[in-house]
């Protein structure tokens, strides 16, 4: 439909006819309702309509992917990193992430649409709200919906779809391809495990319509062991964090413009700090020196020369004694997601969808220190490694590390 031109470059100042303006007003009416129209079919298509949304629901914009069958799809499996009935037994949000991009990696690889699980698993620990929510009597339908979150409400599926075609497992497009593929059987779809990426290049696959292959519910990670080839790596670590859902950005985004000028700190402790006793009993920790080196007295030493005084200090942590870092306010203007509960109370559900928040506000911050290496050039509030079998002895004093 075209525009008149007249309708697209107004002349004010001329007189109007009631025939005209009245045409002018139809002709609107009719574009508002074309485009509404077009916009429903994308949405119908794209199979989002009539998904059950879980927490927040989805308010989309912008340009839409359309799914049909004459893509090629991908699956994987209903759930990452979940081998339990239950959430209890899941990965946390990082790992999970790592093994959702292992998936998104070969989906770009073989030129297929992702099918990803429309929930993502919160194992309790990580998930204080969820344990809160949990009556003993819950069914286990119930206890899955409050120990797992809607995908939807911590990714926004049309940004993801942007650089790896992806729809949902809960999506009208979905059961259409199932519906066709059980049709089509065995000319339609493969099912087939622990073969390698490789493989599933080979022809005698390219032409299905779907591929179904059944990743290690212990850790999808598995799948991807080429890993140590780093030029087999498509989507860097920041992918999945900046594909946050439209409405966690929108958070992150207003708490970033309020703190301005600003530096950030990630202080991982909480689960990191578990220790075990050994044979003789004595206490030993994964991390030998994490529970000195995330201490106040011992951030602001180590962080010293990276962020000068007076700097406006954003610090995202699981340690959950209230004040802990209250120590550091005497050099810096301390800023924690707390401060901003007005912003975040009304649309957070559950942590994952906090830390997701946290993650977008640390990614601009002008220095951030995290707690540990990912590569040579982070600065770091420990030497202990992340990648670690060995149990240690805790390390509490201050004089061990110093000159190294
Ligand atoms: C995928 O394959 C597994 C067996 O490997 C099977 O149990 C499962 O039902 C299949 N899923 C679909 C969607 O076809
Ligand atoms: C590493 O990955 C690249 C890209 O996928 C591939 O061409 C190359 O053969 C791989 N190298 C090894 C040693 O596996
Ligand atoms: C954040 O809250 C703490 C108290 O919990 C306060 O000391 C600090 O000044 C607040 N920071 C900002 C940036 O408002």
């Amino acid at each position: 439909m075209a525009i008149p031109k007249h309708l697209a470059k107004p002349k004010p100042r001329t007189p109007r006819s009631p025939a005209f303006l009245l045409g002018v007003a139809i002709t609107l009416i009719a574009i508002v309702f074309l485009v509404s129209s077009l916009n429903y079919a994308s949405l119908t298509a794209s199979g989002i309509v009539g998904k059950i949304s879980g927490i927040g629901g989805g308010r989309y914009g912008g340009a839409r992917r359309r799914h049909s069958l004459n893509d090629k799809y991908l699956y994987w499996g209903n759930r990452i990193d979940c081998p339990g009935k239950h959430c209890d037994s899941c990965e946390g949000l990082g790992h999970q992430e790592s093994s959702l991009r292992c998936a998104l990696e070969e989906a770009m690889v073989l030129r297929r649409t992702f099918v990803m699980p429309s929930r993502m698993c919160i194992n309790p620990i990580h998930n204080k709200k969820g344990i809160l929510h949990e009556a003993d009597s819950a069914s286990s339908e119930e206890r899955w919906a409050a120990s797992s979150c809607a995908m939807d409400s911590l990714y926004d599926i049309d940004l993801i779809s942007n650089t790896v075609p992806v729809i949902l497992d809960n999506s009208k497009m979905w059961h259409k391809v199932l519906a066709t593929a059980m049709k089509l059987g065995v000319r339609g779809v493969a099912h087939v495990q622990g073969i390698s990426r490789d493989d599933l290049k080979e022809t005698q696959y390219s032409n299905l319509l779907l591929i179904n292959r059944t990743a290690s519910p212990l850790s999808w990670f598995i799948e991807c062991k080429d890993r140590k080839n780093r030029s087999a790596i498509m989507l860097p670590y920041s992918f999945l964090p900046s594909m946050a859902a439209r409405e966690i950005r929108t958070a992150a985004n207003k708490i970033i413009a309020r703190l301005g000028d600003y530096d950030a700190i990630h202080v991982r402790r909480g689960d990191r700090l578990k220790t075990r006793k050994d044979g003789s009993g004595v206490e030993r920790s994964l991390f030998p020196h994490l529970d000195r080196d995330t201490r106040p007295e011992f951030i602001l030493k180590r962080i010293e020369k990276w962020v000068p005084p007076g700097r406006t200090l954003f610090i995202a942590s699981n340690e959950r004694t209230p004040g802990f870092f209250a120590p550091m306010s005497l050099r810096y203007r301390m800023a924690y997601s707390s401060n901003f509960s007005e912003i975040l109370d009304p649309m957070i559900q559950n942590n994952y969808q906090l830390f997701m928040v946290e993650r977008l506000i640390m990614m601009k911050a002008k220095t951030f220190i995290r707690t540990f290496k990912e590569d040579a050039t982070d600065l770091t509030l420990t030497d202990d490694p992340k990648n670690t079998k060995i149990w240690q002895i805790p390390v509490y004093t201050m004089d061990e590390t110093e000159g190294n």
